[in-house]
């Protein structure tokens, strides 16, 4: 694994990640949003831009410093900002990293004022479908290589190998959310699926597994494009 960083590993590529949750407005003063601090997908960033790549980080809503050695910086809020940040951006590059939770759904349409309370019973919200980055990212002819994340509360292994899949991914880190792992925690554990291949790697600290997962990736990008 050091080797792979005294090595620059990813040196003369463009990286793009993107991380954090995305809020979709509901009115001015409230949105939808999710429960990723955008720590994992900023040690992503951390740990390409420590392997020698030109990194843009495309992140969501959270309250994180930029880390040291990343290029470029976007600060998005909707799904549909962080897809049209994401399209700008790779663009240039080789490689797409999602590590961003970004939201299914959004308000079908958004209030201009704010909603008022209305006695009765409840409320009922219409959403409309996001378009999905990577599927639509997959699509394109000239593409990079797509890495996404799979957070999931059950059935890690199932759902991670489905989206790898359908997604026409490259690869995919899939993790368990909850016990203390994954959204909001300083701790996660990732298990890895290519086409043909798979790897566990243990519970650790996020920077520690974000080295771990961009050691593979460069791995599995050089295996693909040599
Ligand atoms: N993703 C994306 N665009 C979306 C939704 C998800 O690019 N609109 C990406 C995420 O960044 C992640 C991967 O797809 O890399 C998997 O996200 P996930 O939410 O687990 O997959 P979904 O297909 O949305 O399935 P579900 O939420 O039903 O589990
Ligand atoms: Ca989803």
């Amino acid at each position: 694994l050091l080797a792979s960083f005294a090595r620059q590993v990813l040196r003369g590529l463009k990286v793009v990640v993107s991380a954090g949750p995305t809020y979709e407005d509901i009115d001015p003063v409230r949105f939808i949003g999710n429960r990723s601090s955008g720590r994992m997908g900023f040690a992503v960033a951390e740990a390409a831009a420590q392997a020698g790549a030109e990194v843009s980080l495309i992140a969501g809503p959270v309250s994180l410093p930029t880390p040291a050695g990343v290029a470029h910086r976007v600060d998005v809020r909707s799904a549909a900002q962080m897809q049209a940040a994401v399209l700008e951006a790779v663009g240039q590059a080789q490689i797409y990293i999602g590590a961003a939770a970004v939201g299914d759904y959004r308000p079908a349409s958004v209030a201009e004022q704010k909603l008022k309370k209305q006695d009765g019973d409840g409320l009922t919200l219409k959403l409309t479908q996001n378009p999905d980055i990577l599927v639509d990212l997959s699509a394109q002819t000239v593409r990079p290589f797509l890495v996404g994340f799979a957070a999931e509360t059950h059935d890690v292994a199932a759902y991670a190998q489905d989206k790898l899949q359908r997604k026409g991914l490259d690869m995919i880190a899939a993790n368990l959310v909850g016990g203390g792992l994954g959204f909001e925690a300083a701790d996660n554990a990732l298990s890895l699926y290519w086409p043909g291949g798979s790897i566990e790697l243990p519970r650790a600290g996020k920077s520690e597994l974000a080295r771990q997962l961009i050691a593979h990736v460069a791995e599995r990008y050089r295996a693909a494009r040599p």
